[in-house]
């Protein structure tokens, strides 16, 4: 009698320390989503993508669901990584691209191209991770040799 006595609550102790680590990871769940509206909220500002992202982790951080709550949080983890590599990568060619423009690398020409890329580039930290991909791609090239002959390539980078 008195052993079974001590194993039920032995085992009531372990289902209230289990429901104890529970509320406690809850809580730590829900301070993280919280932590990531703070953090973000004014950095979000002006970027429609990166908004709605906050304005959704500031939603599920008020839901019951914890699995909501984890999926939500390493959902936008992975938003938040992109974004950050594209946003190195358009850093890192902004200053490649301002090094160019301020050496006049390749002529007035030249010049002309690579002020039109930085142009795209630098109103590019706003945009969503797929157009800040598009344009990171669309003007990392290099400014096209003068072409002997002007026929349609000429026309093509005359704007340049
Ligand atoms: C950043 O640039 C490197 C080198 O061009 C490229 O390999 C990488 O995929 C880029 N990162 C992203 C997130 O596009």
């Amino acid at each position: 009698m008195k052993i079974i006595a001590l194993l039920v609550l032995a085992n009531l102790g372990g289902i209230a320390l289990s429901n104890k680590l529970y509320e406690e990871h809850d809580r730590l769940v829900t301070w993280r989503l919280r932590n990531i509206v703070d953090k973000y909220k004014y950095l979000a500002t002006g970027n429609s993508e990166f908004s709605q992202w906050i304005e959704k982790i500031n939603n599920v951080a008020a839901q019951r669901s914890l699995e909501a709550r984890l999926d939500t949080e390493s959902e936008f983890k992975q938003y938040d990584k992109q974004r950050q590599l594209l946003e190195d990568n358009i850093t890192q060619r902004l200053n490649t691209l301002r090094s160019l423009i301020s050496l006049r690398k390749g002529g007035k020409r030249c010049v002309r191209f690579y002020q039109h890329q930085e142009n795209e580039l630098k109103n590019a930290y706003k945009l969503s991770n797929q157009r800040k991909q598009e344009l990171y791609i669309n003007n990392g090239m290099e400014c096209p040799a003068r072409p002997e002959i002007q026929g349609y390539d000429y026309d093509y980078y005359g704007g340049y």
